[in-house]
C-alpha cells in the first residue's frame, strides 16, 4: 500500500490564498476562493488533473457546487438573505412577484419595472385549451405533484421555441414569464380536476388572489378572498421562493447545465421537491401529527420512537441540512401560523401537539446534540390546511413558492456558461471477469 498523507493547510499571501495538499511525497497548491460574506472554499478543480486524485463527499455534505450571487444562508446564525436582503424584511414588506423580479433579475423592481413584469406575467397565465385533454388523462387520484412536473414537461410541447439552446435575452424572459403565469393555473387545474369541479380561467386579480380564485372558486357559490389568507399565501410563498443550492434547485442546475429547456430543467425539480426528506416534509409533518392526533396524542411516545435507531420513523419537519441553530422562515411561519388560526377562527388540535413535540425537542439532548429545529415544513401544512388546502396540494403549494428560485438559479447558470455538471465516483464493484455463460451460473 502506498503511503498517503492528506493534509490541507491555508497560507496566505499577499496576492491570494491557497490551501496546500500533501500526497503521497508530493505536494499541490490549491487556490483558495472567497465569497461576497467570507465563506471560503478550496478550488479543487485542476486537482484531478494535478494529482490524479478527486474528492469523495456523498450527498454533497461539504461540496460547493457553484458561485451565485443570489441567496445567502448562513446555518450557524440561523441567516437566509435574497440578493443582500433579510428574509424577515422582505416577509414583512415585499409582494411575491416583487421578490421573484428580486431573485431572477438581481436587483428589487422600480414601481414601472414591477408593474411591466406582473403584467407580462399575468398575460401568459392562461393554459391552452388542449390542456384540458391531458389533465382528463389523469385519474382522479393522481398525485398532484406528479401532474405539476408532467404538465411543466408538457410545455415544451406547446411552446418548443424553448427547447431552442441558443435563445435570446427576450426569448428567455417570455419563457419566464410564460411558466411564472402558468403555473398556478396549472396547480389549481390539477386540484379542480382531482375533486371533480369544473376549471376556472385565470383572472386579472393579483398573483396570490387571482390563483386562490381558480382554486376555490365554484359555479354553485360566490366567493369571498380574505385578505388575510391573501397575505399569508403571499408570506409562505416569499419564505419559499430561494435557498440555494438544496436538493430541487441542485437538480435544476444540473438539467439545466445540459441545456435542456427551463421547462425540462423546473419539472425535473418539482420532483425532487416531491421526496419526503425536501419539499414532500409538509405533507409528511401534517399526516404525523394527525397520526398523533389519533393515537391519543401522546408526544412522549413519538419522541422516543424519532430517538429510536431501530426505529425508521423521524421527527418530520425538524432538522436540516444546513440550518444547525434555528431555520429563520420556522419563525416566520410559526407567528404567520398563529395569526391565520386567530382571524379564520381555526382550532385545529394538531397545532397544539405540534407546539408541545416542539417544546419537547428544545429541550431534548438527542434534538440538541444534533442541532435539530423545527424546518420550514414544520407548521406551513397547519397554515395550508387551514386556508382549505387537501394534504397533496401541500407541496405543490412549495412548488409555487420556489419557482422564482428554480427561475433564478436557471438563468445564473446559463448566464454565467458554466458547464455541464458531471460528478465523478469511486468505483467499489467487481473488477474484470469473464463472461459466464447461463449453463455455469
Ligand atoms: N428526527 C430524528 N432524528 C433526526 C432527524 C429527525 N427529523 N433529522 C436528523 N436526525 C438525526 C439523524 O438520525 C442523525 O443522527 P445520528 O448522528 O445519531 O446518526 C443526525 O440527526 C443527523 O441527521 P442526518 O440525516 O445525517 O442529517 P442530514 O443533513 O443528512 O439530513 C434532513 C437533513 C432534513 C434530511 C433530516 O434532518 C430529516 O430527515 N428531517 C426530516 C425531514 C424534513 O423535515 N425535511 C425537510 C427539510 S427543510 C425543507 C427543505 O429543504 O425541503
Amino acid at each position: 500500500m502506498k503511503a498517503c498523507l492528506f493534509k490541507i493547510q491555508t497560507h496566505k499571501s499577499i496576492m491570494s490564498q491557497f490551501a496546500e495538499l500533501s500526497f503521497d511525497g508530493k505536494s499541490y497548491q490549491l487556490p483558495v476562493v472567497e465569497g461576497t460574506e467570507g465563506e471560503k472554499a478550496v478550488d479543487i478543480s485542476k486537482l484531478r488533473a494535478q494529482s490524479g486524485l478527486i474528492t469523495l463527499d456523498t450527498g454533497y455534505k461539504n461540496t460547493g457546487a457553484t458561485m451565485s450571487g443570489i441567496t445567502f444562508l448562513d446555518g450557524e446564525k440561523g441567516i437566509l438573505h435574497y440578493r443582500g436582503y433579510s428574509i424577515e424584511e422582505l416577509a414583512e414588506n415585499a409582494s411575491f412577484i416583487e421578490v421573484a423580479y428580486l431573485l431572477i433579475y438581481g436587483e428589487l423592481p422600480t414601481q414601472s419595472q414591477l408593474e411591466a413584469f406582473e403584467a407580462r406575467i399575468m398575460k401568459h397565465n392562461n393554459l391552452h385549451e388542449d390542456f384540458k385533454k391531458i389533465y382528463d388523462g389523469f385519474p382522479s387520484s393522481a398525485h398532484p405533484m406528479g401532474v405539476l412536473s408532467a404538465m411543466v414537461s408538457s410545455l415544451t410541447a406547446f411552446y418548443p421555441g424553448a427547447l431552442n439552446p441558443n435563445f435570446t435575452d427576450e426569448e428567455a424572459d417570455r419563457t419566464i414569464a410564460r411558466l411564472m403565469g402558468k403555473l398556478p393555473t396549472i396547480a389549481a387545474w390539477a386540484y379542480t380536476n382531482s375533486i371533480g369541479a369544473p376549471v376556472n380561467y385565470p383572472t386579472d386579480k393579483d398573483y396570490c388572489s387571482n390563483f386562490l380564485y381558480m382554486m376555490f372558486k365554484r359555479p354553485n357559490r360566490d366567493l369571498k378572498i380574505d385578505p388575510v389568507v391573501v397575505k399569508a399565501l403571499n408570506t409562505l410563498l416569499i419564505l419559499h421562493a430561494d435557498h440555494e443550492q438544496n436538493c430541487s434547485t441542485s437538480t435544476v442546475r444540473i438539467v439545466g447545465s445540459s441545456h435542456a429547456s427551463l421547462y425540462s430543467s423546473v419539472a425535473a425539480g418539482i420532483n425532487a421537491l416531491w421526496g419526503p426528506l425536501h419539499g414532500g416534509a409538509n405533507q409528511a409533518v401534517i399526516e404525523m401529527l394527525d397520526a398523533i392526533h389519533a393515537d391519543g396524542g401522546d408526544t412522549k411516545k413519538y419522541m422516543a420512537k424519532a430517538k429510536d435507531k431501530n426505529d425508521p420513523f423521524r421527527l418530520m419537519g425538524f432538522g436540516h441540512r444546513v440550518y444547525k441553530n434555528f431555520d429563520p422562515r420556522a419563525r416566520i411561519i410559526k407567528k404567520a401560523c398563529d395569526d391565520v388560526l386567530e382571524a379564520l377562527g381555526v382550532d385545529d388540535p394538531v397545532l397544539d401537539i405540534a407546539k408541545g413535540l416542539e417544546q419537547e425537542a428544545l429541550s431534548d439532548p438527542y434534538f440538541k446534540d444534533r442541532n435539530l429545529y423545527p424546518n420550514v415544513d414544520f407548521y406551513s401544512g397547519i397554515i395550508y390546511r387551514a386556508l382549505g388546502l387537501k394534504t397533496e396540494l401541500f407541496t405543490v403549494m412549495f412548488a409555487l413558492g420556489r419557482l422564482p428560485g428554480w427561475i433564478a438559479q436557471w438563468k445564473e447558470l446559463r448566464d454565467n456558461g458554466e458547464p455541464i455538471g458531471r460528478p465523478r465516483q469511486i468505483y467499489t464493484g467487481a473488477t474484470p471477469r469473464a463472461y459466464v455463460p447461463m449453463e455455469k451460473r
